[in-house]
């Protein structure tokens, strides 16, 4: 089928088009209707649809590929430690951990909170959880113990499922001091907490509520999969807001199912038996996605990899595991090919790795800036493909399609809408703007299997943030345009959301946290362009009157804040005191105007500011942060 072809069925009969999708994986018990969405701007897919996504990812490969490799856990920072599972190993395992969690009392529905790292205990638990209806949710671990409580106060769980450490470049992170941390500050308490112990920290347990996962899996007894509702939630996974609450995107279980095999196939162009590798961290959508289910469901081998695009130990590390491992398709964030571009200009680490398993590069978690695409596709000499997506939808909105059709590739665009994806370029009142022009993008509903049933107990929120601003339509957050001949151009957030090295963060939050430092009376945080990251957020504050200390120590102080209440993947480094902030004459802070004045590009001044004035403090303290012109 043709992509033209297929887009054009998706939209037109999507029953049809995702009915004969959903024939790829197994049904205890075949759904009523494909699609029910009486009820807008909720959409339910397979609804009357029995299945398991566990049963999708593992046991259903048992006869063909049972001693096929499914997961490879690639570990340099523990110095070059490689573990394989075969599908019949990480079955058992899988088995007995969801044997674990229901004997510790979870049941289909109950919430597991996930905090570990990229270890394959990740995997396996995420998978007993799916394996008896329990629905997960992962936590990053470069979140601070405030986040942390925020996400365990919100999905209330039986059951967390921890490590004595996480491992960063040379770093060691203990993790059990920031769960109790967490802990002591959520008004949740889970009923027990499993700790999975690494050889490199040996975590304090603390009695009555935390159990040795070793222990529990030599006694634990497996139990079998358990048909689900096409409509069970399969997970919770919390992403950044405009303000300091994260949303908790519900996924499904069918739904998504059948998109993970879907996009595999079409958009990556992969086979079973063939070896898939997501750069990311099972604390993204894309970790959940790409690494965790969709290579299984696919029955692919799926490689977890701990480590970083350099320094473990080199730029070459993503080469080294490319040919040690055979991969055929590899997935990152731009960011990562910025850093081995930084530390690797002329590409002499790739020398001595033999990539010619490798056929794509997919990138995402931002857009692929046309230099880094450049740098990348000569280097490698294969397509690089952009594509974009979101936490929201767990698959490509727009992208280039290897199982259907290859469009060549724009440099800076994320090329055609996927199938399942009826994308439009608004203006603020909701009309469609021309082709080639600039608006915010909208996705007609409904919206294709895989993508968010909703936000979690929060029905209020989801109304609001996303089917409200555009009846009839999912808000994305983004802006860009498409041009005459459909090709889309994602050029970032429309709302206060940033991506700094792919990560998803609200400045909202960390201006919440900068304003409970007591000497400061207001402030704004804007994301900044940065040559490796993307962006940084830095911020602008105003002291409180009468406020005379030191501006550098209050500084400091803010930037330590959030590093320990946002954590330290905010990366928030840098902020400068000012007068005022440039603010509308109803109040408004103009963050927009900040942020360009930020980035050193042009900008009219806008006609709703009360002091043009304000704009020449910022321009001053721009620069003595070191951005700007
Ligand atoms: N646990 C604890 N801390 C973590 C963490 C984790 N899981 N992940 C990151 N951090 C810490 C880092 O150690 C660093 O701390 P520091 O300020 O003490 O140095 C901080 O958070 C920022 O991390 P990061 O943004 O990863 O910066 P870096 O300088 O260590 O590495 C890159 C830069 C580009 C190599 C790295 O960002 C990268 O690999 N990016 C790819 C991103 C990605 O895969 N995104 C997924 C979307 S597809
Ligand atoms: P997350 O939900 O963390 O995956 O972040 C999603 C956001 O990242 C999107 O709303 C975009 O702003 C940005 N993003 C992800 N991929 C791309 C891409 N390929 N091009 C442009 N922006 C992207």
């Amino acid at each position: 089928m043709s992509y033209k072809e297929a887009f054009r069925r998706s939209i037109e009969d999507p029953e049809g088009f995702w009915g004969e999708a959903a024939e790829k994986i197994d049904w205890y018990q075949k759904w009523d209707r494909v699609l029910d969405f009486d009820d807008p701007p909720f959409y339910k897919w397979f609804v009357g649809g029995m299945m398991n996504t566990c049963y999708n990812g593992l046991d259903r490969h048992l006869e063909e590929r049972g001693d096929q490799l499914a997961l490879i856990h690639d570990s340099p920072v523990t110095g070059g430690t490689v573990r394989t599972f075969t599908y019949r190993e990480l079955t058992d395992l899988v088995a007995r951990f969801a044997g674990v969690l229901r004997a510790q009392g979870v049941e289909k529905g109950d919430r597991v909170v996930i905090y570990l790292p990229m270890i394959p205990e990740a995997l396996i638990s995420m998978f007993a959880c799916a394996r008896i209806g329990a629905v997960h949710s992962v936590v990053f671990g470069g979140f601070a113990p405030r986040e942390l409580a925020i996400r365990i106060d919100d999905a209330k769980p039986k059951v967390i499922v921890t490590s004595s450490c996480g491992i960063e470049g040379k770093k060691i992170i203990p993790y059990m001091p920031l769960l109790n941390q967490a802990l002591s500050l959520s008004e949740h308490q889970p009923s027990q907490v499993v700790v999975v112990q690494r050889p490199e920290v040996e975590a304090e347990l603390t009695d009555g509520r935390d159990l040795d996962y070793e222990a529990l899996m030599r006694d634990a007894e497996p139990v079998d999969c358990v048909p689900l509702d096409a409509n069970d939630p399969l997970y919770i996974l919390y992403t950044s807001g405009t303000t300091g609450i994260p949303k908790g995107v519900v996924r499904d279980n069918a739904g998504h199912a059948v998109a993970m095999y879907w996009t595999m196939e079409h958009i990556y162009g992969m086979k079973p038996g063939e070896v898939y590798w997501a750069a990311s961290d099972v604390g993204w959508v894309v970790g959940h996605s790409y690494i965790i289910y969709a290579p299984l469901i696919m029955g692919c081998t799926t490689i977890m990899f701990e480590g970083k695009p350099i320094g473990t130990p080199d730029p070459g590390a993503f080469w080294r595991v490319v040919a040690d491992h055979k991969v055929n398709v590899l997935f990152t964030a731009p960011t990562a090919i910025r850093a081995i571009k930084r530390e690797d200009p002329n590409g002499e680490y790739l020398k001595d790795h033999d990539i010619s398993s490798m056929r794509e590069l997919f990138l995402a978690g931002e857009r692929t800036d046309p230099d880094t695409y450049e740098w990348a596709k000569d280097l490698l000499n294969m397509p690089v493909i952009d594509h974009w997506w979101q936490t929201e939808t767990a698959w490509a909105i727009a992208g280039n399609f290897r199982g259907l059709e290859y469009f060549e590739v724009k440099p800076g665009s994320a090329s055609m809408p996927a199938p399942g994806y009826d994308v439009r370029i608004l203006d603020s009142d909701g009309k469609e703007v021309a082709k080639g022009d600039e608006g915010v993008i909208a996705v007609k509903l409904p919206l294709p299997p895989g993508c968010f049933t909703g936000l979690w107990e929060n029905e209020k929120r989801f109304r609001e943030s996303y089917m409200e601003p555009f009846p009839g339509y999912y808000f994305t957050g983004d802006g860009g345009y498409i041009d005459e001949e459909g090709y889309v151009f994602v050029m970032g957030r429309v709302d206060d959301v940033i991506n700094v090295a792919g990560h998803r963060l609200s400045t909202g939050a960390m201006e919440e946290v900068i304003s409970t430092h007591p000497d400061v009376a207001e402030c704004a945080v804007v994301g900044a362009h940065d040559n490796l990251k993307g962006q940084v957020p830095i911020g602008f504050m105003v002291l409180k009157a009468g406020v005379e200390r030191e501006h550098d120590d209050i500084v400091g102080e803010v930037v330590q804040e959030i590093r320990s209440k946002v954590g330290p993947i905010a990366c928030f480094k840098k902020a400068a005191v000012v007068e005022q902030l440039p603010k509308t004459r109803s109040g408004k802070i103009l963050r927009g105007t900040i942020r360009k004045i930020a980035d050193g590009v042009d900008f009219n001044v806008p006609s709703t500011i009360d002091d043009p004035e304000t704009l020449d403090t910022i321009e001053e303290a721009v620069k003595t942060i070191g951005y700007g012109k």
